[in-house]
């Protein structure tokens, strides 16, 4: 088993610091490649070919972007398309963040067409899925991911659903203003995705106040394969000790 363990820059971080912190982790992983641990990086847009040109064509670490459109081309500005994103050399297309479902109108149905899109052009759909508060305190978490997973994996064959990676963030956990979910919070949903994903996907991640404290015990979460962190791995020693972390856990 793979363990996935990646971070979104979200909208952080000049084309400077891109660099600089591309260039550390390349360094690091000359003389070190973290076994059982599968990196990937997630900047903004106009970071990507930085990026990917400092990690190399052959990097351990998987590139993705934060979003993408669905058509290849077209009338549609603002956007970048999955093709362009290829093209930059991404390898993962990232859909479905709860910041992006809040502010942006994604929704079910666009999670649906970025994930096939993803798939389309062979690169691996990272899709994130989550619940708000008031659903979580009303007892539906469950449902109501498993909903939200169901609907942008519609019609996908068995090889397509290999390829996609899900991460689970629950709102309420996210950034600044999210507290850090327990492990005991966490069992529940992390049992509903793992029945009826475990072994179809490429990953079940999960996402939300990850932290140095928090992360061998969120790795030890029944169908947890990774995780998808933010802040804690925008600095690049935050993000070189989750490796480790997740090492020592793919070793035990
Ligand atoms: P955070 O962000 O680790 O800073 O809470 C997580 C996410 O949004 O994926």
């Amino acid at each position: 088993m793979t363990l996935w363990v990646g971070t979104s820059w979200k909208m952080t971080k000049t084309l400077a610091e891109a660099r600089t912190w591309a260039t550390g982790l390349r360094d690091h992983l000359d003389g070190w490649a973290p076994e059982g641990v599968q990196p990937f990086v997630i900047p903004s847009f106009t970071a990507t070919t930085t990026v990917r040109e400092v990690l190399g064509e052959d990097s351990p670490v998987l590139l993705g972007v934060q979003n993408a459109h669905w058509e290849d081309a077209g009338a549609w500005t603002g956007e970048v398309s999955v093709a362009q994103a290829a093209d930059a050399g991404a390898q993962i297309v990232e859909s479905g963040h709860s910041e992006r479902r809040e502010h942006f109108g994604e929704t079910v149905e666009t999670t649906r067409l970025k994930v096939a899109a993803a798939l389309r052009h062979g690169l691996t759909p990272l899709l994130c899925i989550g619940e708000s508060l008031e659903v979580k305190d009303a007892g539906g978490s469950a449902d109501f991911i498993l909903e939200q997973a169901a609907g942008a994996l519609e019609g996908l064959d068995v090889e397509q659903l290999a390829q996609v990676v899900i991460a689970y963030e629950p709102i309420w956990a996210i950034g600044e203003h999210g507290r850090p979910a327990t492990v005991a919070e966490l069992v529940e949903p992390f049992a509903a995705l793992g029945e009826a994903y475990t072994e179809r996907v490429a990953g079940l991640l999960y996402g939300g106040s990850v932290n140095l404290d928090n992360a061998a015990d969120l790795l030890g979460i029944d169908h947890v394969t990774g995780l998808f962190v933010g802040r804690t791995a925008w600095e690049l020693p935050g993000y070189l000790e989750l490796l480790r972390i997740a090492e020592a856990h793919a070793a035990a």
